[in-house]
C-alpha cells in the first residue's frame, strides 16, 4: 500500500472556503461530512486527501485548536494536541488497513504533536490502534459528550 497525504490549499482571499465540491462531496464519501458549512477565514483546520494510485481512498480534517481539559485524568498537551476533527476511508476501501495506515502518515508528518480523536461510533477503530479512552471528568455528563481518544506518547 503507498499512501501519499496531499493537503488541499486555501484560496488566498476567498472569505470562505469549501474544500470539497458539491461534486466530489459524495463520491464513495458522505457529502454531509464533507459538504456540511464552509470553513472561516481564521480557522485552524487542515484538510488532507489520501492518495493511491491517483485514487482518492480517504480524507482527513485536522483542527490545530482542541480543548480536551474537561475530560478525566488527560495528560497536560497543551498547544501538542493536533486534533483528527474527522477522518473517513472511501466505502469502497474500508477494512483493508487504510485506516491505520493513515493514522501512521499522519503520526510522521507531525512528530512533535499529540493526536487527539472524539470519537462518532468508532471506539473500535481508535482502541484497537491503542489509543487511551477518556470520559467527561463529570460522570452525569458523560454520556452527552464523545469519547475522547489519545495517541500515546511515541
Ligand atoms: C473508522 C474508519 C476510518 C476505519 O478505517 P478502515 O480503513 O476501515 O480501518 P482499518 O482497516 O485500518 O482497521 C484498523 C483496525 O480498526 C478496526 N476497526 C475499523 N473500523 C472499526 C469499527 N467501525 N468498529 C470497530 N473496529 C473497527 C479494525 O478491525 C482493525 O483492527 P485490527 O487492526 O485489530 O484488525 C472507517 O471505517 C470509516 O471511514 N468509517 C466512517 C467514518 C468514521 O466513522 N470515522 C471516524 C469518526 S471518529
Amino acid at each position: 500500500m503507498r499512501l501519499t497525504l496531499v493537503e488541499l490549499d486555501r484560496p488566498v482571499g476567498e472569505r470562505f472556503w469549501f474544500p470539497f465540491t458539491y461534486e466530489e462531496a459524495g463520491l464513495g464519501f458522505n457529502n454531509l461530512w464533507w459538504y456540511g458549512s464552509p470553513v472561516y477565514p481564521h480557522s485552524k483546520s487542515v484538510f488532507l486527501r489520501v492518495v493511491e494510485n491517483n485514487n482518492e481512498v480517504a480524507r482527513v480534517h485536522l483542527d490545530n485548536e482542541v480543548e480536551i481539559d474537561h475530560y478525566a485524568d488527560v495528560p497536560p498537551l497543551g498547544a501538542t494536541a493536533l486534533e483528527i476533527q474527522f477522518i473517513e476511508v472511501h466505502d469502497d476501501h474500508r477494512g483493508c488497513g487504510i485506516g491505520r495506515a493513515v493514522i501512521g502518515l499522519l503520526h510522521n508528518r507531525y512528530p512533535d504533536r499529540r493526536l487527539v480523536a472524539f470519537s462518532e461510533g468508532a471506539d473500535g477503530f481508535w482502541s484497537s490502534l491503542g489509543w487511551r479512552r477518556h470520559l467527561h471528568a463529570d460522570p452525569e455528563e458523560a454520556s452527552f459528550f464523545r469519547p475522547l481518544f489519545i495517541q500515546p506518547r511515541a
